[in-house]
Formats: C-alpha cells, structure tokens, sequence
C-alpha cells in the first residue's frame, strides 16, 4: 500500500508542482470508519513520538509509516531527554483531538498538544500537576458529572497513588485529588508481533486517509531531500551534454535589500574565549568552575590551565576580591623564590618574533612584603622567549601592566608569573594580549580571524546567539550588562556549551567590531524565556522570567537601545562613553528571542515587549522568532503571532541537507510580501558526518540564488555557526576552522565571501531554458543577476550542481552597456573536496556571449556597466 503511494506520489512530481498535489484516493472499496490506534514505541523510549496504526476489526493493525512521527515532545534537554511516554489520544466534543503523555518517568508535568486533524498539532504545554511525584499514563474521559477529567498515576519508592483533575480548556486545570483507580485504560495490540500500548479512537476513513496521505508526503520529500551527489551518477547516467541560454531581463529591475549578506557570531566552538577574543590566558579571574561542565570534568575548576612551577603552593580565594562579580583569586604561597605560577592559555600561546604582548594583573602582597614580579614566556624546556619585571607589588589590589617583546616565534609557548620575594601573594585577572588586536583595539580582537570575518564583507553581525543569548534555564540567560565595563566587574558565566564565558568579549567590543568592518549591529536579546533545550532551571523553556519582573526585563531592553544609541550623557550613553565611545553605535536592528518555541509562555513575554519596544522605540526594528525549523507547529505559530502583531521581522532557521536546498528554492517566491520581512538567521547545508565540502557549499550557493531573487522578502541571513576551534566544537559544520596560529576558510566560506562581496541591491530577473527539463537537472542549476547602485556593476551568479558542463549562452539585452572585460571567479571541484578555493581571471564578455560553465561549479562574473543604465 505504502509503496504503491510512493510511485504514485513520484508519478505526480513529474507532472505537477510540489505544492499543488492532490493523491486522494479514487473509488477503490473503503470502509466509512476503522479504528485508529495511537502510540508512542515501546521499542525508542517515545523518543520517535506518536504515531498511529488503524483497523477495521481490532485484530489485524497496520501501521502508518511504519512509526511516523506525527507529533515529538519538546520537553526537556536536546536529544535523548525529549520523550513522549504512554500518548492518550481523546477527541472532545467540538471535535477537537487532544493528546496528552508523560514526558519521562519522574516529572511532575502534564505534557499536552491538540489538532483539528491529527495531523498539525498545536503548540505543547507542560503543566505541573502535584508539586512532588510523577505524572505517568495519563488518561482522559468525563467523570459521572460529565466534566472532562484528567487521570494519572504516580509512582514513588514503590507506592502507586491515582489522581485526577478536571479541565475545561486543557491550560487550567483543577487541584489534583486522590482517586481510587484509574475509570480507564490503555489498550495492547500488536502490529504484526510488535506489542504496543496505546488508546483506540473509532474515527471515519478519511481521517485515517489524510494520516495515510500526510505520512507518504513525508516519506516523498524525504526521497528527495536525501539525495546526494555520490547518486549523481545514476541519476543523471544519461546526461552527456547540456546547453543553457540564459537571458538576464535588464530592462526589469527590481530593488532587494542592501543588507543580505551578514554574520552569525556565537561563542560556540570556543568562538569567543580562546578564539576571536584575543586574550592569551586561559581562566585568567581563576573564575572557571566545576559547574561550567556540570561537574563532568574532574580536570575543571578554578585553577584550569594554571599550575605552580617550583616549590610552593596554590589555593583559592574568595573572602576579599577585587570586585564580587569576579568572586575567585589565586593565592600563591611561596617558602623561597623561584617558583611561581605558569599559563598554558588555550592549547598553549602562540607567540611571534619581535611582536609586542601586554601582560597585567591584578595582585596584592598578603603578608606585608613589597615585592616584583617577573613576568616571562618559556618554551617547554624553560627557554626564555621574553620576559619584564614589574616592581611595586603591595598590600592593595592594583592593576599594574607592562609589555613584553618575543625574541623567537612559538607554537606553544608558557606565561609564567614568578614574585622575586618568598611571601604570600594574591593574583587576579591576569592577562596578556597581543598588542596588535583587529584595528589595534584594547581588549581587541584577533586580527587573523576578525579579518577573515570583514573579509565576508558582511552588511550585519548577529550577536551574542544562538542558543548562548536566552541560556541554559533563566539564571544563565546572557545579560547584556553583564558583560560592559571594566573587566574585572564582568560577571564571567557557564557557556551552555559546555565551557566558559570570560564576559571580556561583551557587548562594547561587538558592538565596536561591527562598526569597524561597517556592518550594522544586530543583538538578540532572550524574549524572557530561556533555550528550549535548556537542561537546568526546570522544563526547558516553559520556565520565563516571572511575570512581576517583566518591566524590569523591558527596562534592561531599553537600557541596551540607550546603550547603544543615547546621548553620552544619559545614564547608560555614558558608560559607552566611558569605554571611549562617545558617538552613538547606530543601533537600528534588535532581535528579541532565539528560534524558541512558540509556547504560552513565550508568546505572553514577547507581546509585552513587543509593545513596549514598539512604544518606546519605534525606529528600531524588532526581530521576532519563528521556531527552530523551516515547518511545524513553531514556524506556523511563530508566523500566526508574527501576522497578529506585525512584527516587521521574523528569524528563521533551518539546517538541512543539500538536497533540502536545491528542492525549496521556491520557498520565499511563496511568501506573502504584504507580511512581516524574514531574516534567515541560521541555515546551513548539512551532509552525513557533517563536512563542510564544496557539495554543501553549492547547495548553500544555489539557495543563495534564490534569497536574492527574493530579496524583497528575505532582508538578511546568516551562515550558521561562524567559527570553531579546531579540538573544541560542539557543532559541525562551521564556516571557520582555526586553531592558534591558522585560519581554515570552509569551501562554505568562500561562497559566503563571493556573495558578500558581490552583492547588489537591484535584482534583475533571468530566464533560463536547458537543453533537458527535467526537474532534477533544471533544479541543479541556478543564476542570479543583480547590480550594485554604488559602483554600477553586474553581477551574474551561475551555480551548476550538476555533473555536466554546461554550454551557455547569455544575454544581457539592449538595456544595459557593458564593459569588455570582467572578473571571473570560480570555485569548482569534486563535490567531496574540502579545500578548494576560487580562482579570479579576467575574462571577454559582451551582451551576448557564450560560456562553458563547469561541472559541480560556482561562477562569479562581475562587469562594469555604464552607471546609470539599467536603473
Ligand atoms: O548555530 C548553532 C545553534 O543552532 C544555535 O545556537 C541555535 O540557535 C541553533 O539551534
């Protein structure tokens, strides 16, 4: 049954448009009602979610799918945590299908979604029903009253107790009382000989028809979103030879956004500590904790990557910091000289020839004696590669700094930090950076990495998140002011990711980034709730700030616009100023919430601060949040609120794979233009075992096509995740691999690059007809033509994933007059190859020439044109 819908499905793709199908049944036998049968798998834990099987006598059960999942529960950590348990399926009497389960075996929640067709589900809440114990197999069924009624077990230490609650609406429910026993049961059955455990619902045919339907449009597309280049040969076995023509409409021009092609930075993959902040040390406020890891590593603590040469001792300090948000200090106890304390920094410190380090510290003689320091950088075997000597040591906390000069060049080198008396010494913050940070900033940049990052020449930079901007449970949201000021009142955090946030990189610095490469400022506040996938602090993101709190948390929103862009004489321009910025930062963009899910929880805190902001702050454009993935309840909902509000722009996020890529390129031609604007925050093209090779690289290029043709619409985006450090990521693909001395381009890298640095704001449309029309080959090639007002150019953009050489001819029209010599670029290669890298030439061109476009290529033609033409 199951294949025969695929073939019919394949049938119909050939014919029709993916988004006009139609395949219901045609007058075979049916019966007018069978039982349908909903489940989560004994066999997966539920992590698969629900699924359903029918029958039409209770005896013989097929299955849909087998084990589609119709609807997968949110609760809880990423991956392995997020469980449905025991789904209850029941129908009211208005129709509606409500579904409630456990969300794993010790909880005390009610999870719960509803639909109108069992199909798309609703947004999930997750109640706590008793304040300690379980919540297991739930049930629903009306009590002698007629009242909808909610019944449960609880387990604890060996003790069974049943309970129940009445509800009218499924959000509020009453007080849990103690029942006898449950009224009510699930059902076993077995499909084939798998037992299951579920409930049973009489429904009529055509609503199994829909499920039946639904599950093979999703098995259609999984088809072809799984289809990879080491197909192609087969695929495409018959196709020796390809001709394009390819006429650019001139004379139709069309205005996009100016703003595309942007960056999403996230201190993720060690990004920001260890990567594009440019400090050496490692833990330099001893502020690491065990907690950073979730006590996982014995190795992590407050004195990571530090240890004592020679003979002394080393404890930590809390009982008189230099500041209480940097609570931790070293206290060094040295019974005679010639030890003291030595720096690994990240995966050791990489140092150059005659380049100059500023080191400093803060530090306090504990027992009264004034003593120098020595400061040095040694190789393994002690030699000397720089060192100096600060005197003056005392009694106080005091910052003192000076500079070293590196005599050789090291991979690996060591800080060490040797007081020239025996005593007792307290040391905090200690730090050295290279003089020569990205444009020279203090508490700069590294200039290899920031330069790889200007070098995309992105319009934006998104920041802090990701998931690092609403956190890991509500304590660990990134809060922007944590993170301005002097270093040492910066309040240091756990990185959701597993590490450690210094705070030195904050919110002064990205903002100060952004205006030294010329791209606007985009901050993303959490919407007062926190990641979804959150860990700690309770159900995910069903925790939010508390309601009482809320104007506070708009104020904190306001402060940051007044942070960025008041006067230096207000109260918060004035700490900008302090850090020596007087002139506002121009803020224009603030995202609020980071792909959460569209829950009860997030939509109260984020009406609210959309309106405060829209009060307030009218000439900022708020960036809502339409869910984690490119469908579903999320990204429906999300888009619901967004209509509701008229948010002027949403952020979406995708990560698919290359097939996903080529077969939605329509995505955005299909969007309502009267409707909010999107900024594509997060995308990237993702292939088994993660590469970022010129095969994901032409699908994000292809895709990229169509974003500029949609530029009207899609108004930035942004490659996510930007930079990982190499034997430190969490997430791949990046589109920067570095480690302490190399910066590593990703093949996405370049395709980033060309589009940022040949993007236009005029977008002229292309017909384009192929010597083979066949959807699989029309949609592996793909052209965008656009024209940059400032310098007058076009820009032609042809990406052919395809195995063939492609013999094209374009036209340009009458419309335009064009220079005879352009600049090609192309990036080509196997679609396996991970390093390759475009070529620049000059090459011939004229309104009409002909071109042999490569296979598995991107191809960049930039032509000066006579200004004013065409416009
Ligand atoms: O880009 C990596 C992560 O992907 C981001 O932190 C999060 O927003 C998304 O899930």
């Amino acid at each position: 049954m199951m294949i025969n819908r695929l073939f019919f499905l394949m049938f119909c793709s050939l014919f029709l448009p993916l988004t006009t199908w139609s395949f219901h049944s045609g007058t075979s036998l049916k019966p007018d009602s069978a039982y349908l049968f909903a489940y989560a798998s004994l066999n997966d834990g539920g992590r698969a979610g629900l699924h359903f099987a029918w029958s039409t006598d209770k005896q013989i059960w097929h299955a849909i799918g087998p084990d589609h999942g119709f609807l997968r529960c949110d609760y809880g950590r990423w991956g392995a945590q997020k469980r449905m348990l025991r789904p209850f399926v029941y129908r009211d009497a208005n129709g509606m299908w409500h579904c409630v389960w456990s969300v794993n075996e010790e909880d005390n929640v009610l999870a719960h979604a509803q639909s109108e067709d069992l199909v798309k589900w609703q947004r999930q809440s997750y109640t706590e029903m008793i304040q300690d114990g379980n919540c297991l197999d739930p049930i629903v069924y009306k009590d002698a009253s007629g009242n909808t009624t909610i019944g449960w077990r609880t387990e604890k230490e060996g003790k069974i107790q049943y309970y129940k609650t009445a509800t009218s609406d499924f959000k509020t429910y009453s007080k849990a009382a103690v029942i006898d026993t449950l009224p009510t049961h699930r059902e076993e059955i077995y499909i084939g000989n798998k037992r299951e455990i579920g409930s049973i619902n009489k429904v009529a045919w055509g609503e199994i028809d829909a499920l039946l339907n639904a599950q093979a449009l999703a098995a259609y597309k999984y088809t072809l979103w799984s289809e990879q280049t080491k197909d192609d040969h087969q695929r495409f076995a018959s196709l020796d030879s390809l001709k394009a023509d390819i006429h650019v409409q001139t004379g139709d021009p069309r205005k996009i956004s100016d703003l595309l092609m942007g960056v999403f930075f996230e201190d993720i993959n060690y990004a920001a500590d260890g990567g594009l902040y440019a400090e050496l040390v490692q833990n330099r406020g001893f502020e690491y904790r065990p907690s950073d890891k979730e006590g996982k590593d014995e190795t992590w603590n407050h004195q990571t990557a530090w240890k004592v040469q020679g003979k002394g001792s080393l404890h930590i300090d809390s009982v008189s910091p230099i500041h209480p948000n940097n609570k931790f200090y070293a206290v060094l106890d040295l019974p005679s000289v010639g030890a003291g304390l030595q720096n690994k920094g990240f995966d050791g410190i990489s140092i150059k020839q005659g380049a100059t380090y500023l080191c400093s510290f803060f530090a306090r003689a504990l027992n009264g004696i004034k003593t120098g320091v020595e400061i040095r950088l040694v190789g393994d075997d002690g030699t000397v590669y720089g060192s100096t000597i600060i005197k003056g040591i005392a009694g106080n906390w005091k910052q003192y700094q000076d500079k070293i000069v590196a005599n050789t060049s090291a991979v690996s080198a060591t800080l060490e930090v040797k007081p020239l008396k025996a005593g007792t010494y307290a040391f905090d913050l200690i730090s050295l950076f290279p003089e020569s940070t990205f444009k020279n900033r203090k508490n700069g940049l590294r200039a290899d990495l920031a330069q790889a990052i200007a070098d995309m020449r992105p319009r934006f930079v998104r920041f802090p998140g990701g998931c690092v901007a609403h956190g890991d449970g509500l304590e660990n949201m990134y809060r922007w002011k944590n993170t301005i000021g002097p270093l040492e009142e910066r309040v240091p955090q756990r990185n959701l990711w597993g590490y450690h946030q210094s705070a030195g990189l904050g919110y002064f610095e990205y903002f100060q980034f952004c205006e030294d490469i010329g791209a606007e400022p985009l901050p993303v506040v959490p919407a007062a709730v926190p990641c979804q996938n959150s860990g700690t602090g309770g159900a995910g993101q069903q925790g939010g700030i508390p309601m009482e709190d809320m104007d506070e948390y708009i104020q904190e929103i306001f402060d940051l616009i007044e942070y960025a862009n008041g006067d230096k004489n207000s109260i918060w321009g004035k700490k900008r100023a302090a850090a020596g910025h007087p002139e506002p930062f121009n803020l224009k963009y603030i995202g609020i919430g980071n792909e959460d899910l569209i829950t009860d929880v997030f939509e109260e805190r984020f009406r609210l601060i959309f309106a405060a902001m829209k009060k307030r702050y009218p000439a900022i454009t708020v960036i809502g949040t339409v869910g984690p993935s490119a469908d579903g309840t999320d990204y429906r909902e999300g888009w619901e609120l967004a209509d509701a509000l008229e948010i002027p722009m949403v952020d979406e996020h995708y990560y698919q794979s290359p097939g996903w890529f080529i077969h939605n390129q329509d995505y955005y031609d299909r969007y309502d233009r009267s409707k909010s604007k999107v900024y594509l925050g997060e995308y990237a093209a993702h292939l088994p075992g993660r590469p970022n090779n010129l095969e994901t690289a032409l699908a994000e290029a292809l895709y990229l096509t169509s974003l500029e043709r949609n530029g009207d619409v899609v108004h930035m985006a942004s490659y996510a995740p930007l930079l990982a450090k190499e034997g430190h990521t969490q997430w791949n693909p990046d589109l920067i691999y570095f480690n302490n001395e190399e910066v590593k381009p990703t093949v996405g890298y370049y395709v980033q690059q060309l589009y940022g640095q040949h993007s236009g704001d005029t977008y002229f449309s292309s017909d384009i007809v192929l010597s083979e029309s066949k959807p699989a080959v029309s949609k592996r090639f793909g052209v965008s033509a656009v024209k940059e007002e400032k310098s007058g150019d076009l820009i032609l953009k042809i990406v052919n994933l395809l195995p063939t050489e492609v013999q094209t001819n374009i036209d340009f029209g009458d419309n335009i007059v064009l220079d005879e010599e352009a600049t090609k670029i192309t990036l080509k290669g196997d679609p396996t190859d991970l390093k390759c890298q475009p070529v620049e030439i000059g090459e011939q061109v004229s309104n009409k020439f002909k071109v042999a476009i490569s296979p598995y290529s991107f191809t960049v033609y930039r032509i000066k044109t006579k200004m004013g033409v065409g416009s």
